[in-house]
């Protein structure tokens, strides 16, 4: 089957903090590929907007530069480059002063009637500022909408907060909170998985499900982020927002439709449903490490505290969770997780294990039987394996074999898949919030992940130590081993 553009409607996107990492990296190659595929209309424009005072050919340079640095050599054609910078404009504002928004509200004045999109690309401590800059000079219009992205808080205090200063201007419909997992082409599969498919759903439950494990490893460190980064750690930079949100897809109930409420009101319903982790438990649920020397994506790699330039830290750069759902569904299935920083390999992926076979009919010499297990792959080499027992074959008697029936994606399908921020950005225009979390889902994340945050801050243990390069403490490995299970591991890595 082929991709399919489906057009949006005219619009103005301004974007906030348009020089930073993020604008760069993702957002204006995004919005580059997504215009090689002819889906942005004629005359949309997108404005970038920061403190800099960099002038508009300035911005185009830099916009130039990040498509030739982020965008491969065959899909940039110089007609649609052209094209591309000449919907570029740039405005040098500051949400504490007064400079630069009269000639913001002059250029979007232009298209007053059009979708108008505001991507605040800064740290969450602008949020308010920005947002109250916008209604004051009057240009948030009814079909404004507002996009922010993580941090959302440090806990539940804060992200209430910060909701709040957001909600002043903005209503809920207007605002598309970004979880980037949530763009992610084989997130998305894990809907069409359960949900387009007869043959999971009678199994999806604790009468034939043993366990669940959601692995997100990294091998880089925290490259250029180490300020940002110590003041999160792992729970709350991965387990808080994408992790939960991963648990969430897996574990919901059916939704009555794919519409934005059906989706989140069942995600919200798990979040609730998750089993605090406080006080002591969190001892025993959950694991923190940090990365020390070692050897990790093809080199000698310094240590987190290195990296950081610093003498001692308590933040973790991994992390190792034993969850459970107390709900009909989900009672006694543990769903372990684990996420971390300069890991052996970078993989993420959930794995479904299902319980062994009541009983078996074959002799010992057919050897062990193995349950069933599907796994996953969002990246990297995104794909599907269901692990069945089959007949070894040839002559020599009844031996059994644990294989996967194997689906690579990018075998299956010749077709480039898109980043998640190019889906997310056009469903913003589209004003389709499905893939955005809400307020209150936010808010049910930090409440499962505060007791924990404060038994760890209250508890003398710091970070059990790893090399970079292995897969974590081996107090993670002892977590899930505990419970006689293993962490899964794939041959292919
Ligand atoms: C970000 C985290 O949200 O996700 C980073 O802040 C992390 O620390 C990144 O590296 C991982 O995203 P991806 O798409 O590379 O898996």
């Amino acid at each position: 089957m082929t991709s399919r553009i489906i057009p949006v409607d005219l619009f103005d996107l301004v974007v906030f903090g348009a020089t930073g990492d993020l604008s760069q990296r993702k957002l204006l190659p995004a919005l580059f590929h997504r215009d090689l595929h002819g889906q942005i209309p004629a005359g949309a424009r997108i404005i970038g907007c920061s403190r800099r005072a960099l002038g508009h050919d300035g911005f185009i340079a830099f916009a130039r530069q990040a498509i030739e640095d982020h965008v491969a050599a065959d899909d940039r054609p110089a007609d649609v480059v052209a094209r591309f910078l000449g919907r570029l404009d740039y405005v040098s504002a500051d949400a504490a002063e007064e400079n630069g928004w009269a000639e913001l509200g002059r250029i979007l004045a232009a298209g007053a009637d059009r979708i108008r999109v505001f991507y605040l690309a800064v740290g969450p401590d602008l949020f308010g500022p920005i947002c109250e800059r916008l209604a004051a000079c009057q240009l948030v219009t009814p079909k404004t909408r507002v996009v922010i992205e993580k941090p959302l808080g440090k806990s539940g205090a804060s992200a209430r907060a910060l909701n709040a200063s957001i909600g002043k201007v903005f209503a809920e419909p207007q605002i598309y909170r970004i979880d980037h997992y949530l763009g992610k082409e084989t997130v998305q599969n894990l809907m069409a998985l359960r949900f387009a498919n007869a043959l999971f759903e009678p199994v999806w439950n604790s009468g034939h499900i043993d366990h669940v494990q959601i692995t997100v490893a990294e091998t880089l460190g925290v490259e250029g982020r180490a300020g940002y980064y110590d003041t999160a750690g792992a729970l709350r930079d991965m387990v808080q927002n994408h992790m939960l949100q991963l648990l969430c897809l897996v574990a919901m109930e059916p939704p009555t439709s794919t519409e934005a409420d059906a989706l989140r009101d069942e995600k919200l319903k798990v979040l609730k449903s998750l089993k605090p982790i406080t006080g002591e438990a969190a001892g025993q649920l959950s694991v923190r490490g940090q990365y020390r020397a070692g050897a990790a994506g093809g080199g000698a790699v310094k240590g987190y505290i290195e990296e950081l330039g610093s003498s001692a830290s308590r933040t973790e750069t991994f992390v190792a969770l034993k969850a459970e759902i107390a709900n009909w569904r989900w009672s006694g299935v543990p769903f372990y997780l684990r996420t971390g920083k300069r890991l052996a390999t970078r993989v993420s992926e959930i794995v479904v294990t299902f319980k062994p076979i009541p009983h078996s009919v074959f002799d010992a010499g057919a050897g062990p039987i193995a349950p069933n297990r599907l796994v996953i792959r969002l990246q990297p080499d995104e794909g599907v394996k269901l692990w069945l027992m089959i007949k070894d074959p040839g002559p020599g008697g009844m031996r059994l074999s644990h294989v996967p029936l194997d689906m690579s994606f990018a075998d299956a399908f010749n077709v480039r898949n898109p980043d998640a921020y190019e889906r997310l950005i056009m469903d913003v225009v589209r004003g389709n919030q499905a893939l955005f979390m809400r307020r209150d889902e936010v808010e049910a994340a930090w409440a499962w992940i505060d007791p924990m945050l404060e038994s760890w801050s209250a508890s003398p243990d710091l970070p059990k130590p790893y090399t970079a390069g292995s897969w974590g403490p081996s107090a993670a490995v002892a977590l899930i081993e505990r419970d006689g299970r293993t962490w899964y591991e794939d041959q292919d890595l």
